[in-house]
């Protein structure tokens, strides 16, 4: 029997839908005018698509534990009313939701933050006032209170959030706890905050209230706890009075990635089995499970009792049922760039995805059919044309796609060879299957050109043409060794030893990871443990171990012309991934270059005003590109209504976040 719909013992069964949980997710609407209705769309439009229990994204239960100034709180019936919108909205959709319960502590970014202890967080604004016993009372009572009041709205429960370094997790680990008193010390005593909350949240509500508590498993910070004591706070929470426990990995401020794109695929499910062997309360899998396949295993093997979701629901909300009705290959799978839901969650936009522009964007960007089918062309299969191609064909216009290229795809089959991008080829799996679905006419390995487009009279074209490398004008450019990115992605031009990086943006730093990674010992994830430094058998506190990262065989240089950092324009919360990995690896990175010519003794450079020689073998071009609008001047002349979206539109450096937006809201419109 497949684990979508387990037998009991007592003839009851159990499918995927009561044992999918959608990961908690802030996603900014909850701060909006606006957002109650918004949000009770957006997570209606997830528990229509088969999600049986969802967690909204945190909020905290007193104005000290917010994130943000004007966060906000749930600390009122006033501040709780509005969440019935939610409530109603979900339970007509036969799912269960409960609210999560965030103080964030010392991460706190205004000034009336508080915290075990006066310690400010190494990548916090501000340091936190100590709270006092009186403080600890009340705000263990506040979230008795928020748990009151949520019960009062109609949620189904409670998460309580005891992980990513937020305020329960600061009592924990010794890190954030440097008490003396009975709320710190001993794991007794550090432990107390977190069971306590329980305790009292459990003790204020119906028995039948869900209340899960979101444990860190693995800290993955220096004076992080043991596991051992992970397992402790477990059972006490478990005995307080939780009726789920959610195992989280990391905390914001740790330097080893747990959810980009490069962390394998259920990497810390291991663990969580581990953990779930200890307890007699139901246990989460989570993190990097993007395929309900993957959660399938996990559960048939025993592996957790549920498993949780977040971003995979922002990048298709109808996961579920898709799966359910064996249409898989139409999952718009997440692909853990973080750059449309994280990047901008933490750059303070509303949060929404590359993949699926209309996640948090339910109520605005309708898909409806069209009154007027259109004769469209649309001609670039990158990522911007096939987003508006296949959601203008979803309206009932008559789409043809152009390509030059045999394949659809763009730039993203360039992405995918980037190790730890592998899994941009499932947005391109998707799209072609949408592609088919819809009836898109596709014409690949055709180059549309004005003359043919016109001949054909379409009603509409879409430029969805991309970018071209602007040509660079100093001395030796045209020199056989100095080589084109794409050739160099795609294998077509061998690479030498040395090797110069011109252009530091998302391309050069894609190249530089192609050209440095190596392959180490052993399977993916035992790659990845090594090179982070995790410690996935539990011996030390935190999980932290010693990196042995693959040493690189080449000599790097990555160079950008600008004075500033390097990769500061890489994603919020990737960047400074991308930026250790090629650190680690002894890659050179040189801003302010000036280039003065390439011949064969190498790169002759200024920098800072002195000159020298790079005595490499290849440079690689990654600077400069310009929006190819070569077929735009001639159908406009002869009257064809045309547009433009992605870098066709704008160039700079690529941005699919952008080009997916503009592709799906210009099919909207048209
Ligand atoms: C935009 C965004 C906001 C998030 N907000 C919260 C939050 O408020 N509370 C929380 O516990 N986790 C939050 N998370 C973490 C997710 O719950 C989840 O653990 C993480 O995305 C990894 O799971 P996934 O691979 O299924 O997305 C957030 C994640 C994203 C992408």
């Amino acid at each position: 029997m497949s684990p979508l719909c387990l037998t009991h013992a007592d003839g009851t069964t159990t499918t995927l839908r009561n044992r999918l949980l959608m990961g908690s997710m802030h996603t900014g609407l909850e701060e909006l005018p606006d957002g109650w209705d918004r949000l009770a769309a957006f997570y209606a439009e997830r528990a229509e698509g088969g999600v049986g229990l969802i967690v909204t994204g945190g909020l905290s239960p007193n104005r000290e534990g917010n994130m943000w100034p004007g966060m906000r709180t749930l600390d009122s019936e006033e501040s709780a009313s509005p969440h019935r919108a939610i409530t109603t909205a979900v339970h007509a959709h036969g799912a269960h939701i409960v609210i999560q319960l965030l103080h964030a502590g010392r991460y706190a970014t205004h000034a009336e933050g508080v915290a075990p202890s006066a310690l400010r967080s190494p990548i916090s604004p501000a340091t936190p006032r100590e709270m006092s016993v009186e403080d600890i009372r009340r705000t263990i009572s506040d979230y008795a209170q928020a748990a009151i009041l949520a019960q009062s709205v109609g949620y189904d429960g409670v998460e309580i959030m005891g992980a990513e370094g937020y305020l329960i997790n600061q009592f924990m680990a010794p890190r954030a706890n440097q008490r003396n008193d009975e709320w710190g010390g001993s794991l007794e005593n550090r432990i107390r905050f977190g069971v306590e909350t329980v305790r009292q949240v459990r003790a204020a509500t119906r028995s039948d209230f869900i209340v899960i508590f979101r444990l860190s498993m693995l800290d993955l910070v220096e004076g992080g706890c043991t596991w051992d004591e992970v397992v402790e706070m477990a059972k006490a929470v478990a005995v307080a009075g939780a009726s789920i426990i959610n195992p989280y990995v990391g905390w914001h401020e740790s330097r080893v990635p747990t959810i980009a794109s490069l962390v394998p695929r259920g990497a810390f499910t291991g663990l969580t089995r581990r953990l779930k062997s200890e307890l007699d309360v139901p246990v989460v899998a989570s993190n990097r499970i993007n395929d309900p396949r993957l959660a399938e295993q996990i559960l048939a093997q025993d592996g957790a009792d549920l498993v949780s979701m977040a971003r995979p629901l922002l990048a298709d909300p109808m996961l579920l049922n898709k799966f359910a009705s064996g249409q898989s290959a139409l999952i718009n799978t997440c692909i853990a760039c973080n750059q449309g839901c994280l990047d901008e969650a933490f750059s303070g936009r509303l949060t929404t995805c590359m993949v699926n522009p209309r996640a948090c964007r339910e109520t605005e960007l309708r898909i409806e059919p069209t009154a007027e089918p259109k004769r469209i062309a649309v001609v670039g299969a990158g990522p911007g044309g096939l987003a508006f191609a296949v959601t203008a064909a979803q309206r009932g216009h008559q789409v043809t796609l152009y390509d030059a290229a045999s394949v659809v795809g763009g730039q993203f089959n360039l992405a995918r060879l980037i190790p730890g991008k592998e899994e941009y080829s499932e947005t391109l799996r998707y799209f072609s299957a949408e592609l088919v679905r819809h009836g898109v006419k596709q014409r690949l390995g055709e180059r549309a050109s004005s003359e043919s487009l016109l001949k054909a009279g379409f009603d509409h074209v879409v430029l969805a043409t991309g970018v071209v490398p602007r040509r660079l004008t100093w001395p030796g450019i045209d020199h056989p060794r100095v080589l084109r990115y794409a050739d160099v992605i795609e294998g077509r031009a061998p690479v030498g030893a040395r090797v110069a990086i011109v252009g530091a943006g998302g391309i050069g730093f894609d190249v530089a990871e192609l050209l440095s990674h190596e392959h180490l010992e052993g399977d993916e994830l035992a790659q990845f443990t090594a090179t982070w430094g995790i410690d996935l058998k539990g011996q030390n506190p935190g999980g932290m171990t010693e990196p042995h990262p693959a040493r690189m065989r080449r000599e790097l240089w990555l160079l950008q012309r600008r004075p500033d950092s390097l990769g500061k324009g890489l994603g919020k919360t990737t960047g400074w991934i991308r930026r250790a990995l090629l650190r680690r690896r002894g890659v050179n990175m040189l801003s302010g270059v000036i280039y003065e010519r390439f011949d064969d003794e190498g790169l002759h450079i200024t920098v800072g005003g002195v000159t020298k020689i790079l005595p490499v073998d290849h440079v690689v071009i990654c600077a400069g590109q310009e929006s190819e609008q070569s077929l735009l001047g001639e159908l406009e002349r002869a009257g064809q209504p045309v547009s433009l979206v992605g870098g066709a539109l704008m160039a700079g450096d690529l941005d699919a976040t952008r080009a997916i937006d503009e592709g799906v809201r210009l099919a909207c419109r048209l």
